[in-house]
């Protein structure tokens, strides 16, 4: 199989180059006045192109994607294969698509022959067809779960995640060893994803267990697309990979329905009893699920696709907002004037407390923190793509035909750096929208950007992401002041996942490890070590202590309790220091 993969690489190379030159010896010709063509494009693709493609991400493909829309305009066709692909780099476009012409432009393309197995038959909701069982699925998670009024009911549980998250950094930044800022994070989102599908806090270990196991299938989930090629063929010719699928799923049910059936039984027995309002209990989304009518077969939903839907949920919100949140994070640090800024407003609408804590209810009052959280998402969009749309008939956009058989993208990543829309796109200024009264990131009377989509299939969890970046921003800096080591720096440069994260993760350091630092000096105090009778050394000390340089502004012990606790340091950056510019090489 080996040799018999590298002709066929050497062939898709040669095929490319081909494909290549014709591309530049033959521009597309204008298309005729009276017939209404597919967008432009370049003209032909080879078919062998395609299998490159099903091997690669849109995201991959995103440099090239950007040449032909320099070149051809703001909405393109890709001809790799049998269907055509459309791209739309425009706000204004994806807006008269996904806005105006709504419901015509909200189904997803087929699935691809994994869907069976991975989702039971496309029974999740992001890649469910435009029709009643997308509906009811969708109704149930955005009504039942996301409505405002349960989720705050699960308030209690994020609170006690950010304790938590806060007590690891706060190791993590005494440990000698350097740790990943991130995987704190994507834990952290974990957690309440875990709770919120399951009710239950569950121990350490078995949410690292499902974690594993959700994360290995989420980043094999693009080397199996090579099985939907041509699957009767591919699911032969990779057989390693086809068993591989078959065993992550396996273990993904072997995780997760333990679970889903304990909530069952849990919810038959309330039945039995009669204690049907148990009013210490949360309803959690496997509750909402199992007491779900499926409209178009009318039964229950199956254990198969209890898993898929369960599996959708825990997905969908725990990449995308933990890389969303790291991205906001590095950009505090490297420019530590927001950051300061963003503890300003803190302390001047929270006011000084004790406690270093933003609470949930005081987030609508936090008008430039919720800009922060914008700009990072208009810069950083997790996802550069949507998820591919289709056209439930052909339709005409912009002079163009739209067919039903193809597939409709957007480029968010590119909308967001729009210089027709935003001055000076590349820079983090999240001052832009402290001018807008309340900016609309549904984008239903303007698409400026749209990080979570637009019109009927826009991310139905835009609002849990957004409050779980604002509040785990805000108590983040609120608790640690976030900064680079001297001569270190943060790269912003970026690498596909699942989602688009930090080529170089960000990273805590001990401080004091490499030298002199100018840290900021007063004590060190958390809710924790206030209530210990030793005073234990703070990090300011150990600072001065080693390096002997002197504190910025002398605190003499007896002064320390009338200080107001000032926030201590959490050192952090990019695991390698960037040795030419910051800004990501992919938009120069
Ligand atoms: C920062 C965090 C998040 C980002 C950037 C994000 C982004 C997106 C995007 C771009 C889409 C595709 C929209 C389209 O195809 O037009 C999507 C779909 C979806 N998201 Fe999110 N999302 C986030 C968090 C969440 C959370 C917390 C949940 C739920 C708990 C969630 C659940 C979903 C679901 C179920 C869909 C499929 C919707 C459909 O096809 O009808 N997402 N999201
Ligand atoms: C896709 O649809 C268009 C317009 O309806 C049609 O011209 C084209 O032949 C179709 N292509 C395929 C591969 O079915
Ligand atoms: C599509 O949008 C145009 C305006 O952009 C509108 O005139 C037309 O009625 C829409 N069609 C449908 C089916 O919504
Ligand atoms: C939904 O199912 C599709 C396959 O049909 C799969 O590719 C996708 O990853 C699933 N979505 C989530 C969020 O789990």
């Amino acid at each position: 199989m080996e040799a018999w993969f590298i002709t066929l690489v050497s062939f898709c190379v040669c095929f490319l180059i081909r494909a290549i030159f014709s591309l530049h010896s033959s521009p597309t010709k204008a298309s005729g006045k009276a017939i209404i063509t597919t967008p432009p494009g370049p003209s032909h693709i080879s078919i062998i192109t395609r299998l490159l493609w099903l091997r690669k991400s849109f995201t991959e493909l995103e440099p090239t994607l950007r040449t032909f829309h320099a070149k051809y305009g703001p909405i393109i066709t890709l001809r790799i294969g049998a269907s055509p692909a459309i791209f739309i780099a425009d706000g204004a476009l994806a807006h008269r698509a996904l806005v105006h012409n709504g419901s015509l432009f909200s189904d997803r393309p087929e699935a691809p022959a994994t869907a069976a197995i991975l989702s039971s038959n496309r029974r999740n909701i992001s890649s469910a067809s435009y029709g009643a069982t997308w509906r009811t699925l969708r109704r149930n998670l955005a009504s039942e779960m996301l409505h405002h009024s349960r989720v705050r009911s699960f308030s209690g549980i994020r609170k006690c995640v950010l304790n938590s998250l806060l007590t690891r950094l706060k190791s993590a930044s005494e440990s000698i060893h350097s740790v990943r800022v991130i995987d704190h994070l994507r834990h952290a989102m974990f957690c309440l994803l875990v709770f919120m599908c399951f009710g239950e806090r569950l121990d350490e270990g078995k949410v690292r267990d499902i974690a594993r196991v959700e994360r290995q299938l989420l980043l094999r989930l693009g080397s199996f697309n090579i099985l939907n090629f041509w699957p009767s063929v591919t699911r032969v010719l990779y057989r390693k990979k086809w068993l591989e699928m078959l065993r992550l799923r396996k273990e993904q049910e072997d995780v997760l329905l333990p679970l889903i059936r304990a909530r069952k039984q849990k919810q038959k027995q309330a039945k039995e009893s009669g204690l049907n309002d148990d009013h210490d209990d949360v309803v959690s989304y496997v509750d909402t699920l199992l007491d779900l009518q499926l409209p178009e077969e009318k039964r229950e939903l199956n254990e198969g696709e209890l898993v898929t839907l369960c599996n959708e949920f825990l997905n969908a919100g725990t990449d995308t907002t933990s890389t969303a949140l790291q991205w906001i994070m590095a950009n505090l640090v490297k420019y530590p004037h927001v950051q300061e800024r963003v503890v300003e407003e803190i302390k001047q609408v929270v006011g000084e407390k004790k406690e270093r804590e933003v609470k949930e209810e005081e987030l609508h009052k936090l008008g430039y923190l919720k800009a922060v959280v914008l700009e990072g998402l208009r810069r950083h969009p997790p996802g550069h793509f949507v998820l591919p749309h289709a056209v439930t008939e052909d339709v005409v956009l912009k002079d163009y035909l739209v067919p039903k058989n193809g597939t409709v993208n957007f480029m968010v990543a590119e909308m967001g750096l729009d210089p027709k829309v935003w001055e000076d796109p590349l820079a983090f200024k999240p001052e832009r929208f402290l001018n807008d009264e309340g900016f609309d990131i549904t984008g239903t009377k303007e698409i400026k950007m749209m990080p979570f989509g637009a019109g009927r299939r826009i991310c139905p969890g835009y609002n849990l992401a957004l409050l779980h970046l604002e509040y785990f921003v805000a108590n983040l800096v609120l608790n640690f002041e976030w900064k680079v080591p001297q001569g270190g720096d943060v790269d912003l440069s970026e690498k596909k996942e699942f989602t688009v994260v930090m080529k170089n993760a960000l990273q805590t350091f001990r401080i004091g490890q490499n030298g002199p630092y100018r840290v900021r000096n007063g004590p060190f105090r958390t809710p924790k070590s206030r209530t210990k009778t030793t005073p234990r050394t703070t990090h300011s000390e150990i600072r001065t202590a080693r390096s002997g340089t002197h504190p910025e502004r002398p605190v003499l012990p007896s002064e320390r309790p009338v200080l107001p606790p000032e926030r201590p340091v959490l050192l952090s950056r990019t695991a390698r220091s960037p040795s030419g510019t910051a800004r990501s090489p992919s938009f120069l």
